[in-house]
């Protein structure tokens, strides 16, 4: 179903490539594990690559990745994003990666909650960021909440769960960006994996939507990154 391998070693956090600087996140840099997947290049809705200065700050884009049917959000936030260590709820430590590029500050974060796995469909979504014009959440802005049972996960600190039932914080999506071709990828996922979970409990909707589990399995190669009232009909907030 799935390529997965684990990065343990490292590298360092800007790398020549070409002649231009890589910048990756924090995460490649440390000697903690890391789940790579197919590294997939960010596109826009015309299909050309996705650059900095083309992300609108503060409005949750979507991709979805690794695979076709699991959604993210993609955040370019006003401050820098710092690496931070975590642990999941079976005690396995992790490095959530922070932000990338000049300014640390292009976030992206699983959409799926890891309560109990509620995301943005095409026709609704209850888990939503809410920005800095929002005044919907009273623990603040730049969260991520899920109105499925009120958990909140802070984009400023890595996804740190902040209030409510669940038990992790949100996955990071570990991006890379390439100065010289003007390329920003996603290579992999930082935190609890809840993809088993998530098709199991999504299977019937999921092959109604994408023809076939393995359709909505498959690996994605490039993601397009779209925004979230495009990408769900009923933004619902709570
Ligand atoms: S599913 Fe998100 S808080 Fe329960």
């Amino acid at each position: 179903m799935q390529r997965r391998d684990f990065l343990k070693t490292c590298a360092v956090s800007a790398t020549l490539v070409a002649g231009g600087v890589v910048f990756l996140n924090d995460a490649r840099a440390a000697d903690l594990s890391v789940t790579m997947y197919k590294k997939a290049l960010l596109v826009d809705g015309m299909g050309r690559p996705l650059w900095f200065d083309t992300i609108t700050p503060d409005v949750p884009f979507m991709f979805n990745y690794p695979f076709a049917a699991t959604p993210n959000f993609l955040l370019f936030l006003d401050l820098p994003v710092k690496p931070m260590d975590y642990t999941t709820s079976e005690g396995s430590k992790y490095k959530a990666p922070g932000g990338i590029g000049k300014g640390k500050n292009l976030v992206a974060y699983s959409a799926i909650c890891p309560h109990q796995w509620s995301y943005p469909t095409k026709d609704f979504t209850v888990v939503n960021y809410y920005g800095k014009k929002d005044q919907g959440c009273s623990q603040g802005v730049q969260l991520i909440k899920c109105c499925a049972h009120l958990s909140i996960f802070d984009t400023k600190i890595c996804g740190k769960k902040i209030d409510g039932p669940a038990e992790n914080h949100m996955a990071m999506i570990v991006l890379e960006a390439d100065e010289a071709k003007k390329e920003i990828y996603a290579v992999g996922v930082a935190g609890k994996n809840q993809y088993t979970e998530f098709f199991d409990l999504n299977k019937q909707e999921l092959r109604k939507e994408y023809g076939s589990s393995a359709n909505a399995k498959a690996e994605v190669e490039k993601a397009s990154v779209i925004r979230l009232e495009k990408y769900s009909k009923n933004i619902i907030k709570c």
